[in-house]
């Protein structure tokens, strides 16, 4: 256990003040033991910092810094050919991946690439390339800090949704560990069903095709890369906490007041299961005139993808939340469409107040 620790360097933003105490977690024991020495305080439960906006004052509570590994892969498969495998909620998650495609387990191929620990992905539902983790996660076990003891959530007690589940935004489940139910494939066997246009057209496929499991995995990484979408400390433009804003999802009347302020026909859309419609927060951005690399000072839109602010060097947390204010105000005074943050947001907030400009 350490105090006074600065987070920054903890994080992908490399923003953030310092925690009062943060306690390194390598095992379940440790784990237990520190959410019930701090059971009353505010925690945080930080992995890979990949998808946290922290305060530049800090976190006024402890941070429990999850390093536990382990993964259990079940010797048989179930009758539906799913095979469970559990990981601790320290591994990390693009070391996870490639260990399953490397058993030919197939289910989480397309999220290759993604920052961050295993323990992090149910939060916000990772997703990316058509796939998300809400399809494969079996189970999650945590600690209830509420009820002091732990407690195993079933799929459908996650209430997953696009970027969202039961654990986001509360400090109430510290999650322990994960269980998928992964689809065996034979050796060099195929993927699931691909759908997502981008990653199919790399791949040569047809829409609804499969791949060999190890050539999508690195075309999704290739494809992130591009993007600026892998952690490089190289690249200041992956000094980000990945997409910034939710694609935003309309029900009919919200598209079609969409629909009056721009020419339909170019816009990206996609449908949702639901007959809602996903639109692209990206396209929202740079049509409402902020362009890749468009910035104040040290924060900037990346110049690889105009979803995810960066920290070009020297930043604070104040300077990146302006930023992404101003982003989120110019988006609804063009469109009126009002973009949702993605990462977590600790200590701080993009209050949901929009002052009405010349566009309304
Ligand atoms: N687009 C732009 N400008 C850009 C980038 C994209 O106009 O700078 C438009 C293009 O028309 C493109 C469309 O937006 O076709 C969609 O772009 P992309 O495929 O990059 O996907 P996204 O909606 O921006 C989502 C996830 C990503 C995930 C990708 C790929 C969210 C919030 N983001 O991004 O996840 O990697 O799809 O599946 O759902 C993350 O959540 O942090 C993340 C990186």
């Amino acid at each position: 256990m350490r105090e006074n620790v600065p987070l920054a360097s903890m994080t992908t933003l490399k923003l953030g003040g310092p925690a009062r105490r943060l306690v390194e977690i390598e095992t379940e024991a440790d784990a237990l033991a520190a959410v019930v020495d701090c059971a009353r305080e505010k925690l945080l439960v930080l992995g890979g910092g990949s998808n946290v906006v922290i305060a530049d004052e800090g976190f006024e509570g402890t941070v429990l810094h999850m390093a536990t590994r382990g993964i259990d892969v079940a010797r048989e498969a179930r009758s539906d050919g799913r095979v469970l495998v559990t990981a601790q909620a320290g591994e990390p998650w693009d070391d996870f991946v490639s260990e399953m495609v490397a058993r030919n387990l197939s289910g989480i191929e397309c999220l290759a690439g993604i920052p961050g620990l295993v323990g992090a992905v149910p939060m916000q539902n990772v997703g990316a390339y058509g796939q998300d983790v809400a399809e494969t996660i079996e189970r999650v076990r945590t600690w209830d800090r509420d009820l002091g003891r732990v407690v195993t959530f079933s799929n459908a007690d996650c209430h997953f949704a696009y970027r969202s589940s039961v654990f986001r935004g509360r400090d109430r489940h510290v999650i322990l560990d994960v269980t998928f139910a992964l689809h065996a494939v034979h050796v060099d066997g195929a993927s699931r069903p691909l759908h997502y246009a981008e990653l199919t057209r790399a791949l040569g496929i047809g829409e609804g095709q499969s791949a060999p499991l190890s050539r999508v995995r690195e075309i999704v990484i290739e494809l992130r890369r591009k993007k600026g979408m892998v952690v490089d400390p190289h690249d200041p433009d992956t000094r980000s906490a990945g997409s910034f804003f939710t694609n935003p999802i309309l029900d009919a009347p919200a598209l079609d007041a969409l629909r009056t302020r721009i020419d339909p026909l170019l816009m990206p859309t996609y449908p949702v299961a639901d007959g809602r419609t996903k639109v692209s927060a990206a396209w929202l951005i740079e049509h409402a005139g902020f362009k890749k690399g468009w910035g104040r000072g040290p924060v900037a839109i990346s110049r690889k993808h105009a979803l995810a602010l960066t920290n070009r060097g020297g930043a604070t947390t104040h300077e990146l939340l302006a930023l992404a204010r101003e982003v989120r105000d110019g988006v609804h005074s063009r469109f009126g469409v009002l973009l949702e943050h993605e990462p977590v947001l600790v200590g701080v907030a993009l209050e949901h107040v929009y002052q009405p400009s010349r566009a309304n």
